[in-house]
């Protein structure tokens, strides 16, 4: 490539301060450094933890790119790197997978001990962003509104390179997250009922593992009456909105299932409802998974719960190892195993990333994918 070893100049979405409108800026883009991988996004999508990022982080942790979920093609590789060549489609992995420390190489979780420490919040010596004269930190080590990113080699699956970039972008987090957590965590066993609170992206993608994994009866639980017919696409038996019901909702579960699910997935970040999904859990063996993401509150039940037999667990990128499971997802994809164009209820452009952020602040979309570049 032409460009290859030279600073790249390109459009970055950078977010300048706290809650404010992002703002499209040229930037600079250095060259991969040893183990580095650069990239050129094609389609990226917003997901909830940019919004979070950008409207509850404190003024130090900006300036800022977002974004974590999307696809791409390597324009270029740094010193060391085996595993890439420049033209390889891949997905970026906010969660890395290094294979060389304890929890990498334990089947027991897709934890990576390099996470926080190398890709995980890159701190400013690190980013290799640079906008008029200043450092823009890389959120998540991966920063996707950006048309060139630079990642550490592990935080990079390679892709089948006939995959649709602008759907597979959605598996870089979200669907991922949710499909994950029914399979790979709560372990959902064929037969049985499963109960997803809250029908985001992530929720809908629970609902779409939990059928996946041969659960009989899926009841689908959301404040918003409008989720109850996407549900359905996704596999959801019942929608149950709690605002229909003057008892608590884990007690109308309880009732409709004659003593409670065997599995239960919060996907809002609401402690409250994270309590209401354990509860709503049949005693002696009910599972229930924490996939919303807080770190605001704390979460509490009565230990009674516990010691009847039930277990609360919760995961990260729905407990899959990236480099391992997202090829696989993207091949069940083109398999039609997996549904990804149901999600999408806007495309846009990069240009756009602001009319996105006013969608999702207000639930208007699940997930809005913006083209970047040309696939
Ligand atoms: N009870 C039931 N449903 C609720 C409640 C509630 N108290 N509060 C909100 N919801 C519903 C919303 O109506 C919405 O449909 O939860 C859904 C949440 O969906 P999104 O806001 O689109 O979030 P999503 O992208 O799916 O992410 C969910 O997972 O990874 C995390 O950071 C992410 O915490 C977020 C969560
Ligand atoms: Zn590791």
């Amino acid at each position: 490539m032409a460009t290859a070893g030279k600073v790249i100049k390109c459009k970055a979405a950078v977010a300048w301060e706290p809650n404010k409108p992002v703002v499209i800026e040229e930037i600079e883009v250095a060259p991969p450094q040893a183990n580095e991988v650069r990239i050129k996004i094609v389609a990226t999508s917003l997901c909830h933890s940019d919004l979070t990022y950008l409207v509850e982080s404190k003024e130090e942790f900006f300036p800022v790119v977002l974004g974590h979920e999307a696809a791409g093609i390597v324009e270029s590789v740094g010193p060391g790197v085996t595993e890439f060549q420049p033209g390889d489609t891949v997905i970026p992995l906010f969660l890395p997978q290094c294979r060389e420390c304890r929890f990498c190489k334990s089947p027991k979780t897709n934890q990576c001990e390099a996470t926080w420490k190398r890709a995980g919040q890159r701190d400013l010596k690190e980013s290799r962003f640079t906008c008029k004269g200043k450092k823009l930190r890389q959120f998540m080590g991966t920063s996707t509104f950006s048309e060139y990113t630079v990642l550490h080699q592990m935080a990079v699956a390679k892709i089948d390179p006939a995959a649709p970039l602008d759907k597979v972008c959605l598996l870089g987090c979200g669907v991922c997250t949710g499909y994950g957590a029914a399979v790979n965590t709560a372990k959902v066993e064929p037969g049985s009922t499963c109960a997803v609170f809250g029908l985001g992206a992530v929720g809908l993608a629970a609902v779409m593992g939990c059928k996946a994994a041969g659960a009989k009866r899926i009841i689908a639980v959301d404040i918003n009456p409008e989720k109850a017919e996407k549900a359905k696409v996704f596999g959801a038996t019942d929608f149950v909105n709690p605002k229909d019901h003057t008892k608590p909702i884990s007690e109308v579960l309880v009732e409709m299932t004659s003593g409670g699910v065997d599995y239960s997935l919060e996907c809002i970040g609401n402690v409250e409802c994270m309590r209401s999904a354990l509860e709503s859990c049949v005693p002696a063996w009910g599972v229930s998974v924490v996939v919303g993401w807080t770190d605001l509150h704390d979460v509490s039940t009565r230990p009674i719960q516990l010691i009847a037999g039930r277990t609360w667990t919760g995961c990260l990128f729905g407990g899959f190892k990236g480099k391992d499971a997202v090829p696989e997802m993207v091949k069940a994809y083109l398999d039609k195993k997996v549904k990804l164009d149901e999600f999408i209820t806007h495309n846009m452009t990069l240009d756009q990333l602001n009319d996105a952020i006013e969608l999702m602040k207000h639930s208007k979309c699940i997930r809005a994918v913006m083209r970047v570049s040309p696939q």
